[in-house]
């Protein structure tokens, strides 16, 4: 798991939400009419944004959170920050799906905080990234 190298960061999640939701604008989502924003705050102190990316062939569907974390890790970024997601509605916000808690797991620390809100407004519930994927499937401890 890549360490994070900052220490106790004060995470403005006021701007990280707002972020997610600019990025929600871009959904390309006519088959669901879900979209989803994520924003990916990384060690660069650079926020990232991606959108979900829907497909006339459904199962080509790219989920927002991993847009955002592609868009890091071609940039050279591989250390994060926090972590927010935008989607669903005020009593069911997007709740990030299981193919992408897998893939932050790769490179998102346990520790790292993860904001859930609606996609129009409301504040985050924020939980560690260990809450999502507890016992995650990791090759980088074998001996
Ligand atoms: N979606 C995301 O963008 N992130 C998730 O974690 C869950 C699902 C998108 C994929 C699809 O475009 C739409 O939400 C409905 O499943």
């Amino acid at each position: 798991m890549t360490q994070r190298t900052d220490v106790n960061p004060k995470i403005d999640w006021d701007a990280l939400v707002s972020a997610a939701r600019a990025a929600a604008r871009f959904s390309h989502s006519p088959y669901s009419r879900y979209p989803v924003g994520a924003a990916l705050l990384g060690a660069d102190g650079v926020v990232r944004g991606g959108c979900n990316i829907e497909n006339a062939s459904y199962g080509l569907t790219m989920c927002a959170e991993r847009v955002a974390l592609f868009k890091s890790v071609s940039e050279g970024v591989r250390e994060f920050r926090a972590l927010a997601i935008v989607g669903g509605t005020p009593d069911s916000p997007a709740w990030p799906c299981g193919a992408c808690r897998q893939a932050l797991a790769e490179f998102c620390s346990p520790d790292m905080p993860v904001g859930v809100a609606p996609l129009r407004a409301g504040a985050p519930e924020i939980r560690d990234f260990s809450e999502f994927l507890p016992f995650s499937f990791s090759l980088r401890d074998r001996k």
